[in-house]
């Protein structure tokens, strides 16, 4: 099906199921622990062995050689696998380092070699018994001291430009021009990495935990050298991932190797503290903002240009993305410059763009507001656009910044914020208000399903979607029962597995919304079937509801389609052109109020409110969920987590959970979420749009405007930790 026309109200989709508050379908397999993940895969009758990575101790440079004779000898163990052995390998599509290195290291802890024992503690032991000679080169590690020779990037953003920025800035009544810094930072989701290979002959199937599962298959396959069609991913539960899982990894190669080598099926999981400088980060980005305006507040030019750095070959942080469209204004530029460096690879984090980009320009937006003299929800409010600004003959598809901003500020108490900073004292804590916009765009991805009806009346939905911990279970299973007209305990829903059709996956915020869609299409060619079956020219003439098909008076159980062979219809969801004339993006509010204790600094989250606009909400249940998760993720960006380089060796020394810090529950408050009630008749049939990273772009901001607002500090240099609080905190009485 192709969706070229924008969703009219639809008489096939009633909001009966979609839209409506149920808990997840899987929620009883994961609260009883029978929901299994990837390293949990168990046959009984399968003798499993284990995988252990070594990984290289240097940034950059080249092995000399590697010994793995006292490796080989020691108990337990089956094979060791080097590069040595089996030469350089193809690297897939989707990644930026090897994932195996050779001889050549490109940055820390790079995989060098699995070892294979029969116990988890051999391969461990024995792994520690590899010796390697490395010819160790200098690299370059310091992106701030890189940024004169950072370039325009390849690939990724162009830089753009509309109108005459530096003459408006120029002849700007009032002028503003910050330089705002952000850390390389971790996914550290949930579950780690993690895989099961095991070879039949010539076919290979491994069980991982992945977000993508044909990017993963054809990389794999290329990788290993074997067709695609001889490689089955199966990842039909995931602990989050956050970007980090969107490219195959180095537990899947290496499982698959290592499996080949010992000829038993193998296990890999990447410990925690490896998988940090092993696997991806979002990049450091440098971002300096210029805004001129006139005295009333309207922009009249804007300029975001953004440096970050990737290995050779990588690409850059986009944190300017959202500038080209958040805020009004004829005058204006954006640029992204690319600095090569050798530390891990960074890619794609929870919004990429974004997510850095609001963290510096909502900062901007606060101080310019201060300078104008004005209540920085009005700044925003004034400079509103329903227009793509850089073309203007270009609408949004829907846009209500604006009621978000209004019905947060009135929900959130936002009249009593004190305009003077550092005024309001509650006990040994300065306590303060801050606000953001929320902005992600809208991405379009096709995406296929499979549907059978069976004799019992069990619809069955089979896509390779994966469900990241988001809802995709339950938003796909509510969506089959809403088109087929049967209760969601009819539907059984099949993810994560390779067999089945090609889906968006899940990343970019596109997963709920184009995934639906893609079943949607999938019920419409089954509903079709359905009246064929029965005898009709078209669904049209029929109704589909409470587990029958009704025309008229007359009554039939929908399970009458399917014969002694169950009905089956396959279809994919394709985007048309209105992803192009109309621009797509999501919106939002996020208001926090702190509490910053006056003698040490010590920042404490007291409120926080998010309202979103978002199209059609599919599940308020689950898309809460996600927008609380992610704004817990965006304190953690705000107040503490930051991988530390060393910029000598060159890799993150705080590798592991105890050192990068996440919030943890104490560290989170009451969190609220409204959803404004609208619709996007242009984003797909289902008319929903991403929900679940426009929770975190904001939020960072957020915060560090509370507490600017709390104790007059203003820290452009994330995250804000006590240290760069302390010593401007006012004296204490
Ligand atoms: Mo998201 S960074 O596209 O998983």
């Amino acid at each position: 099906m192709r969706f070229d026309t924008p969703a009219t109200t639809n008489p096939i989709d009633q909001g009966k199921v979609v839209g409506q508050r149920i808990h997840r379908i899987d929620g009883p397999l994961k609260t009883t622990g029978r929901a299994v993940y990837a390293y949990e895969w168990h046959d009984p009758n399968t003798h499993y062995v284990y995988g252990y990575v070594v990984g290289s101790a240097i940034a950059k440079g080249r092995i000399g050689s590697m010994d793995v004779s006292a490796a080989k000898r020691a108990p337990g163990v089956l094979a060791v696998v080097t590069s040595d052995g089996i030469g350089d390998l193809k690297k897939g599509k989707y990644n930026t380092a090897k994932l195996f290195g050779g001889t050549e290291i490109q940055h820390y802890h790079q995989a060098i070699a699995v070892v294979v024992a029969e116990t988890f503690e051999e391969a461990r032991a024995a792994a520690a018994l590899v010796k390697v000679d490395y010819a160790e080169e200098k690299g370059v590690f310091d992106l701030e001291a890189t940024k004169d020779t950072a370039v325009k990037p390849k690939d990724g953003e162009p830089d753009s430009a509309a109108g005459d920025f530096d003459a408006a800035f120029e002849t700007a009544a009032v002028k503003f021009d910050q330089t705002y810094t952000t850390p390389d930072q971790s996914h550290a989701m949930m579950e780690p990495h993690a895989s099961i290979a095991a070879w039949n002959g010539d076919e290979l199937t491994v069980w991982t935990s992945s977000q993508m599962i044909d990017w993963w298959r054809s990389d794999l396959a290329t990788t290993v050298g074997i067709d695609k069609e001889k490689v089955q991913i199966m990842s039909p539960f995931i602990g989050g991932g956050f970007g980090c899982k969107l490219f195959l990894r180095a537990d899947a190669v290496l499982a698959a190797l290592a499996a080949r080598e010992a000829r038993r099926p193998v296990k890999v999981a990447l410990p925690r503290p490896f998988l940090m400088n092993n696997t991806t980060h979002r990049p450091a980005t440098i971002q300096r903002i210029r805004i001129g305006a006139e005295r009333d507040g309207r922009i009249t030019a804007i300029a975001h240009e953004s440096w970050s750095g990737d290995l050779p070959g990588g690409g850059p942080e986009v944190a300017v993305q959202q500038t080209r469209l958040l805020y009004a204004g004829a005058n204006r530029m954006t640029a992204t410059r690319l600095a090569t460096l050798d530390l891990p690879e960074g890619n794609a984090m929870r919004a990429p763009g974004e997510a850095p980009g609001m963290m510096a320009l909502e900062i901007a937006i606060d101080e310019m507001a201060e300078r104008l003299g004005l209540d920085p929800v009005d700044f925003r409010i004034i400079n509103d656009t329903q227009v793509d600004p850089e073309n203007p003959e270009r609408p949004f598809s829907h846009r209500d910044l604006v009621g978000c901003l209004r019905t947060g500020a009135e929900r959130f108490g936002w009249q009593d914020r004190t305009k003077q900073t550092a005024t309001r004292r509650e006990g040994s804590w300065l306590v303060g208000m801050g606000v953001a916009s929320a902005f992600r765009n809208n991405l379009l991805v096709p995406s296929g399903a499979r549907v059978r009806l069976d004799r019992e009346g069990i619809v069955t939905v089979e896509t390779d979607m994966t469900d990241i911990g988001t809802g995709s279970y339950t938003i796909i299973a509510q969506t089959a029962a809403e088109m087929l007209g049967v209760p969601v305990d009819k539907v059984a829903v099949s993810l994560g597995d390779s067999r089945f059709p090609v889906s968006s996956g899940s990343g970019g915020q596109f997963g709920g919304n184009c995934s639906t869609a893609g079943v949607y299409a999938a019920c419409v060619k089954l509903r079709e079937a359905v009246a064929q079956k029965l005898g009709f020219n078209s669904p049209d003439e029929l109704t589909f509801a409470g587990g029958e098909v009704r025309v008229g008076d007359r009554r039939m159980p929908l399970a009458q389609a399917a014969g002694d062979e169950p009905l089956v219809a396959e279809d994919r969801i394709e985007f048309g052109k209105l992803g192009e004339t109309h621009q797509q993006s999501t919106f939002g509010a996020h208001f926090v109020e702190v509490g910053v204790d006056v003698a040490t600094g010590e920042t404490r989250i007291r409120r926080m409110l998010a309202v979103c606009g978002a199209g059609r909400i599919l599940n308020p249940i689950t898309a809460r969920s996600q927008v609380i998760g992610a704004m817990t993720m965006g304190v953690g960006g705000a107040l503490s987590e930051e991988l530390v380089v060393d910029k000598e060796r060159g890799f993150f020394v705080n590798h592991d959970l105890a050192g990068y810090e996440v919030p943890v529950h104490a560290d989170i408050p009451h969190q609220e979420v409204i959803f404004l009630d609208e619709t996007d008749p242009m984003s797909s049939p289902m008319k929903a749009k991403g929900i679940a990273e426009l929770g975190l772009c904001g939020v960072a901001a957020a915060v560090a405007n509370a507490i600017y607002n709390a104790t007059g500090i203003r820290v452009r240099e994330y995250p804000i930790t006590l240290d760069k609080l302390i010593n401007e905190l006012p004296e204490v009485s």
